[in-house]
């Protein structure tokens, strides 16, 4: 009789979300509990460090016993401990990764060391029957941008990445100019349904680059042109203003997002493309996908809303994925990488 499927505890805890999922292997999610900063560093407009992982190390321990109990488990129950280890921000992926480590040793338990980045590309995987199949991967996070073919679980290769912001970066910063609560990229999604996205013409950084990279810090000079342009008739108060200037910039990157997913998927001939990380929360980019699949015909599979933002079931998945496929577990010594790359 085949084991069990293992209890897999994982932490993520690579920027401003401290969480906790475990998984039953690759078969079900038990729990994901994602305790959010963003009230906390909302004020200053972006993360600031030192706050993160202060409150990651305030946080974490109560959220795990918050996990077990939800799951209906004692620590003792728990198999194999995961914990994100890059990239992300030093300080606060320490919190995450000391104390995976410290369980693990604790519960004499395999330790694996998953890269974030790894966790967004499997997380629309999650709860499907097939588990991971080849697929042609949009990954759009708030850190990054990359279009990646997948061959399998650890078998990848980066196509295509941002030479500068990221998709997530560039809807936050847009969203700090327009004076837009932060994290930009939500309300600018919200208003964007309500404005004209012909309004404003914005750039479509390297749509004829004729590779599979991008660049969106120019988005957020145009905005500033497209504000000083406005000159007295710029009223942040003007919700139609506003609305407008959301539609014309979300279009933009949603055009050259799409546009270059279509051509990768094309040239490698994959029949599934997936998408994932926060930036696929937002619902013009998945209605853009949406046509796309049935325009060109390809299969589509988009993470979850609740698996795009960080959280920890992406995490407690991918190690769930690594240990089916028999890939060892991470030395104990395995340290943190805020620069950690996807493929060596
Ligand atoms: O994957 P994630 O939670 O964190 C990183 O790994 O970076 O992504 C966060 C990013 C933020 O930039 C946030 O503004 C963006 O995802 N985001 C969105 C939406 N929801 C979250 N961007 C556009 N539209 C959305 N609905
Ligand atoms: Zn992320």
């Amino acid at each position: 009789m085949a084991a069990d499927p293992a209890l897999i505890l994982a932490i993520e805890t690579s920027c401003d979300e401290t969480a906790v999922a475990i998984a039953r292997g690759t078969q079900e999610i038990l729990v994901s509990e994602v305790a959010s900063q963003i009230d906390l560093h909302a004020p200053y407009g972006g993360v600031v460090p030192e706050l993160a992982s202060r409150n990651h190390n305030t946080t974490l321990r109560p959220l795990i016993d918050v996990a077990l109990r939800n799951a209906g488990l004692t620590i003792a129950d728990i198999d194999a401990v995961a914990a994100t280890s890059g990239p992300g921000l030093a300080s606060s992926l320490l919190i995450g990764d000391t104390t995976a480590k410290a369980l693990a040793l604790a519960l004499e338990a395999p330790f694996y060391s998953i890269n974030h980045m790894e966790g967004h590309l499997l997380s629309p995987f999650i709860g499907s029957e097939t588990g991971v199949m080849s697929n042609l991967s949009l990954v759009v996070s708030g850190g990054h941008t990359m279009i990646v073919r997948v061959d399998g679980v650890a078998d990848y290769e980066v196509l295509g990445s941002t030479r500068d912001d990221a998709a997530g970066e560039a809807f936050d910063k847009a969203g700090k100019m327009l004076g837009l609560p932060y994290p930009g990229g939500p309300v600018i999604d919200r208003r964007a349904r309500d404005g004209d996205a012909k309004a404003f013409d914005f750039p479509r950084g390297m749509l004829h680059s004729g590779d599979y990279h991008f660049s969106f810090s120019g988005m957020k000079t145009a905005m500033s042109h497209r504000l000083a342009g406005l000159g007295d008739r710029w009223d942040p108060e003007d919700e139609g203003l506003l609305n407008d200037l959301c539609a014309s910039f979300q279009a933009a990157i949603i055009d050259v997002l799409v546009k270059k997913t279509i051509s990768a998927t094309s040239a490698t001939g994959a029949s599934l493309v997936t998408v994932s990380g926060g930036v696929s929360c937002n619902s013009g980019l998945r209605t853009a996908m949406q046509t796309a699949a049935e325009d060109q015909g390809f299969q589509l599979l988009l993470a979850t809303p609740s698996h795009s933002t960080d959280n920890a079931a992406m995490i407690a998945y991918a190690a769930a994925c690594r240990i089916e496929a028999g890939i060892a577990p991470s030395s104990l010594d395995t340290d943190i990488d805020p620069n950690l790359k996807l493929t060596a």
